[in-house]
């Protein structure tokens, strides 16, 4: 079967009233495009999860803030679409700002998830980004109306904010995280790899090593979290990134316990002018 690519939201809903009304459940990947094996492990999951795999591609203006990538962010349907292809995805929608936001840009309603979700790690750097993200989610799933939809571990502030947002609005759609697929050298794979140049390359794999320091740490016992991470922090200064944070927390995101089993270490950290971020999850098992 090929794949069939839709920019318009009246022709996404007529191909997906076919696969509606042979009763096939609707697997959504959604992404920002420029894709990479990373979010091909996204659409493979999709496959297990739902029969029609509708993947949209769509650089949302509202989750870039004043002076981030928006502009420059890569897009390349083309070849997007030729993976997608290969990997037997189903539908490619792939909107303007117009299909997206109707009533117009910028949109006079948005999803806000709680401070306690959104104004920490990533949302302290990046206010507003997590609105953004909540929005066109809530669009997306609106649209598409899937069974399942999936994300990847590599953006677990935006998973744990996304899942707040189905419980809280009891939206009918399955949430599935999909773990980070990484480089051989433990890079965790994104699209902004591609603006580090060949010496920051090199060296960006450090900020997942530097995760692994904090969880040998935690595994072998060591409870003072924030002395931890500093140690970390600082190592990554002394290599030439400026980190933002590097915090461990519960996995849900509130604050570690040290008699938790359960926690996920998060980082973000400039490399030159690349902001590159990454986490690790670990259980501990007695
Ligand atoms: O993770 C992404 O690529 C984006 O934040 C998402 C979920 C597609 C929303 O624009």
């Amino acid at each position: 079967m090929t794949i069939r690519t839709v920019h318009h939201v009246t022709e996404l809903q007529a191909e997906l009233a076919e696969w509606r009304a042979r009763r096939e459940s609707i697997a959504l990947v959604p992404t920002m495009g420029n894709l990479h094996a990373g979010h091909l492990s996204l659409v493979q999951r999709a496959h297990q999860l739902g029969e029609c795999v509708v993947v949209s591609v769509f650089v949302n203006p509202l989750q870039f803030g004043p002076g981030e990538d928006f502009e420059r962010y890569p897009r390349t349907l083309e070849a997007d679409a030729a993976l997608l292809r290969q990997a037997g995805a189903h539908v490619l929608f792939a909107p303007a700002v117009a299909d997206m936001y109707p009533g117009g840009y910028p949109p006079l309603t948005t999803v806000r998830v709680g401070g306690s979700l959104t104004d920490i790690l990533d949302g302290h750097f990046r206010p507003g980004h997590f609105d953004g993200v909540a929005t066109v989610v809530n669009i997306l799933f609106n649209l598409v109306r899937p069974d399942v939809a999936v994300f990847g571990e590599k953006d677990w502030q935006q998973l744990q904010v996304i899942r707040r947002m189905v419980a809280d609005l009891g939206m009918a759609v399955r949430v599935v995280g999909v773990p980070t697929a990484r480089d051989a050298d433990g890079l965790a794979l994104s699209s902004r790899n591609q603006y580090l140049g060949a010496a920051e390359r090199a060296l960006a794999p450090r900020l997942y090593a530097a995760l692994q320091a904090v969880a040998a740490g935690i595994e072998a016992g060591r409870r003072d979290f924030e002395v931890l991470c500093l140690e970390q922090k600082r190592a990554l200064e002394a290599e030439g990134f400026r980190p933002q944070y590097l915090e461990v927390r519960s996995q849900d995101l509130s604050p570690a316990r040290a008699e938790a089993t359960a926690f996920v270490a998060l980082v973000a950290a400039y490399l030159g002018g690349t902001r590159l971020i990454d986490n690790l999850s670990l259980r501990l098992v007695s």
